[in-house]
């Protein structure tokens, strides 16, 4: 397959039918006020001259400041399981904010979540609530090392686990001018050696290399810390087998099994991975999904290693943990989900399908190379002529421009979607069967174009 080279990209993606103005007006303002104009780099990444801002948000629709209006598909990178501005969540949200919202003092709800949480997710007999996911992963590392010991934790390149220095290792290991980094590589300056030290990486679905990772530095890990589907690299189903071969190595080498659900805790199946592939971690992180908009994160896991957290034994602490106004929106949330035996999730996955679907047959008849991977809920178009797409290096030759011109042609049809092709789709309950036919129009003349491009 042809390859778009990136300056034809842009100048095909500048030819923009929508006008975004205001846009790029606050985007100039904002670059004098805040570092690259955003406070968080990933709202960047891939756009073309400048972010979109977005004004207003309902179900599956989302309104930008110039008063284009799109079907969201980023929804707040997996946050918004049930759409955005749920009634319920919102109500929820503004009564709780009526009664307390921080007060420095366990609050009632507090029990409640906790208590919901732990009977939706097995791999949760205990739960400890924080704000973010950065946090929940940074949490759960140490208190694997507390509980084993030992001071190294085991990453899979190309994964991301969150902002903090211990897994910001290969997250993105692309150099200009190299085709792949090293194996290892920090993602960022500013971390420290010692930290560098702690942190073993290794290539995600490769049972035998990691058998020999975990062999050699038997002493020394205590954490193999992963996504159960890998969706920070595009979105990569885990190998039959290999999830359960991650729970072996942990057992044999005494090293606790982290899973990182963040993205898809909540989301792939009610109760997240153990549900859905049958294979519970010793910890689990959840984010995103578990407030359905709200900033709210947990750690959970196995009883005994979650009493661990204790006066005197393993911290764990902060402001806004488990404040109330977070917790009032994210009990609304999972009410939703847990309603009708869950009917809000298989709906989602039944939408996500028939888009995914839709799009290799649409690819197909545009006679393009794509490969439409994840489950419904969740997933990513590649454009690529491989088979199958196992880890980050296999995700990263897919062609990005492609990518990019078919994003951009979606968002002039009025579809948003994030224009890196290592992010991702994500399905909420508000997505409806319109939508998705929606979708696949825009996406049947994205199709031609870069069809027409790479001819
Ligand atoms: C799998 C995974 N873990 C952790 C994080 C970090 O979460 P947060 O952005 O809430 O800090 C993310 C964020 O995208 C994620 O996808």
């Amino acid at each position: 397959m042809t390859l778009l080279a990136h300056d034809e990209v842009t100048r095909l993606t500048q030819e923009k039918g929508i006008q975004t103005s205001k846009s790029r007006e606050l985007y100039q303002e904002a670059t004098k006020l805040l570092p690259s104009g955003v406070s968080s780099l990933q709202r960047l990444s891939g756009f073309v001259d400048h972010p979109i801002y977005m004004k207003k948000g309902w179900g599956s629709h989302i309104v930008d400041v110039d008063g284009n209006q799109y079907t969201d598909l980023l929804m707040g990178f997996g946050t918004l399981i049930n759409g955005h501005s749920h009634p319920r969540i919102v109500q929820a949200i503004s009564a709780q904010a009526q009664e307390l919202s921080v007060c420095g003092a366990p609050a009632e709800l507090e029990v409640e979540v906790a208590r919901k949480v732990t009977g939706i997710a097995p791999g949760a007999q205990m739960v400890a609530f924080c704000n973010s996911g950065t946090e929940a992963t940074m949490n759960a590392l140490r208190i694997a090392r507390a509980v084993t010991g030992k001071s190294k934790i085991l990453k899979f390149e190309g994964a991301y686990h969150g902002q903090h220095d211990y897994v910001l290792f290969s997250v993105e290991p692309i150099q200009p001018g190299l085709e792949i980094s090293p194996f290892k590589s920090p993602y960022q300056p500013g971390i420290p050696d010692e930290v560098e030290r702690t942190v073993v990486v290794a290539p995600w679905n490769d049972t035998a290399i990691l058998e020999k990772i975990m062999r050699r530095n038997r002493d020394s890990i205590a954490a193999i810390i992963t996504e159960p589907i890998m969706a920070n690299s595009g979105v990569i189903m885990p190998e039959p087998g290999f999830l359960q071969s991650l729970r072996e190595l942990a057992d044999k080498y005494e090293a606790l099994l982290i899973f990182d659900e963040v993205l898809t805790g909540f989301r792939i199946a009610l109760g997240g991975a153990p549900q859905y592939f049958g294979v519970t971690p010793d910890l689990v992180t959840f984010g995103k999904a578990l407030g359905g908009g709200v900033p709210i994160a947990a750690v959970g896991g196995k009883r005994e290693i979650m009493e661990m957290i204790a006066p005197g034994k393993i911290g764990f602490g902060g402001t806004y943990n488990a404040n109330p106004l977070s917790l009032a929106g994210a009990k609304a949330n999972l009410q939703i989900l847990e309603e009708d035996g869950g009917a809000a999730i298989s709906r989602i996955r039944a939408t996500g399908e028939l888009i995914m679907k839709g799009l290799e047959e649409l690819a197909d008849d545009a006679g393009l190379d794509v490969l439409v991977q994840g489950v419904g809920s969740l997933f990513q178009i590649f454009f690529t002529n491989q088979e199958k797409i196992r880890n980050y290096r296999e995700a990263a030759r897919s062609d990005p421009h492609s990518f990019q011109v078919f994003q951009q042609s979606l968002l002039q049809n009025g579809v948003y979607l994030h224009p890196d092709h290592m992010e991702r789709w994500t399905i909420s309950s508000a997505h409806s069967p319109e939508d998705a036919e929606m979708v696949l129009g825009a996406a049947a003349d994205g199709f031609r174009k870069v069809a027409s491009l790479q001819a």
